[in-house]
């Protein structure tokens, strides 16, 4: 899942003395801001009630919206799950370690707390190596041990990709909500994991990501449809997430000069391939390149959405990216980033 392409981050060398620290903090109840591959988990361990609470009162996140359990291996998903099929086996098989959660029917050790009160339960195990370092110190008694994370961002907010975001957004203590922010570099993938829900009759896909559905139908083949209205709940998809404070629009690529234009007098941002850009005479006080490769968009999208929403600009201009299925889950998070008046779906 590290496809080549520009500047592809190296992650930093695990500190094996800030993952002791953490494993601490975990074992007391406490909270870790987590590099994973994707994006930064506010981590808590899984089996502790109280903690798993925590994570909600720091991200500010409805109670029933349920968490991701983290996994050292695929031989934690039958301590976590119930009626595995065999398809999860599949999927767990061919992209375990990486960015793929698994929604199953859960186990009795998948509590209410864990899964906002429904039968199913989500499992990923990471690929991160400080992840899975993390997760390898945590499990010397329990090989099924685990870590409850969300994305460690308040709720609705952008996804954080880089430590530093963590710390500008939730903080660490004394002044901040979490105990112990771990500083693994820039999140390689940068958007949140695929979801695939197996809880049902057949696969369903619940929140596109980097492992892409026809990836996944690839490596199952059948087909993995979105999920219908029956599915369980993902706040991912219920709502507006993943946005920054500014309003952003999407403009097809060709209609972005007569829209800045029509912009005039607004202090606008834009985001959109460099042959977008060209034009330095448009009324734009903060610009940034779309990376033309889908690998290195996602793995920048939430620093660049960061950036652009710091610029003081009354309103963010994103031109749409192209179609196609390496580019599915681009089109989900932006979409989402959008606001009403610009036609971008608010789900
Ligand atoms: O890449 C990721 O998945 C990151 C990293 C930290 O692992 N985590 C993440 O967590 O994005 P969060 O909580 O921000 O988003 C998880 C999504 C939510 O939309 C949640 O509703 C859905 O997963 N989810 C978790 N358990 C579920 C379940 N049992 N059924 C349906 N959806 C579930
Ligand atoms: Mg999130």
């Amino acid at each position: 899942m590290s496809p080549p392409g520009e500047g592809s981050p190296v992650s930093p060398p695990v500190d094996a003395a800030a993952i002791a620290a953490a494993v601490r903090v975990l074992h007391r109840g406490g909270l870790v801001a987590l590099p994973t591959e994707t994006v930064y988990g506010l981590a808590a361990d899984a089996d502790n009630r109280s903690a798993v609470q925590a994570v909600f009162a720091a991200k500010g996140r409805p109670a029933d919206h349920p968490l991701i359990v983290h996994v050292r291996d695929g031989a934690a998903i039958d301590a976590w799950a119930r009626e595995v099929p065999q398809a999860a086996r599949t999927l767990a098989a061919r992209f375990w370690p990486g960015p793929l959660t698994l929604v199953l029917r859960r186990s009795a050790r998948a509590h209410d707390g864990l899964t906002g009160g429904q039968d199913t339960v989500g499992l990923r195990c990471p690929a991160h190596p400080w992840a899975r370092a993390l997760l390898e110190a945590l499990t010397q008694q329990d090989p099924a041990r685990a870590v409850a994370a969300p994305s460690a961002n308040s709720f609705g907010r952008i996804s954080p990709s880089q430590a530093a975001h963590v710390r500008a957004d939730l903080g660490e203590k004394p002044s901040g909500k979490v105990d112990l922010i771990l500083d693994g570099g820039a999140c390689p993938v940068g958007i949140e994991s695929t979801i695939v829900d197996l809880s049902g009759d057949a696969p369903r896909l619940l929140r596109p990501g980097s492992v892409t559905r026809e990836q996944l139908q690839a490596a199952l083949g059948a087909p993995v449809p979105d999920a219908d209205s029956d599915a369980p709940r993902a706040p991912g998809r219920l709502e507006s997430h993943y946005a920054p404070r500014t309003p952003l629009e999407l403009v097809d690529e060709g209609a972005l000069a007569a829209r800045i234009n029509a912009l005039r007098g607004e202090r606008l941002a834009v985001l959109a391939p460099a042959r977008a850009l060209l034009d330095r005479g448009a009324p734009v006080i903060a610009r940034a390149i779309a990376p033309s490769d889908p690998v290195d968009y996602a793995r920048r999208l939430y620093a660049l959405l960061h950036e652009l929403d710091a610029a003081g600009a009354g309103r963010i201009l994103v031109a749409r990216p192209p179609q196609g299925d390496a580019w599915e889950a681009l089109h989900d998070r932006l979409n989402r980033a959008a606001t009403p008046a610009s036609g971008g779906e608010r789900l």
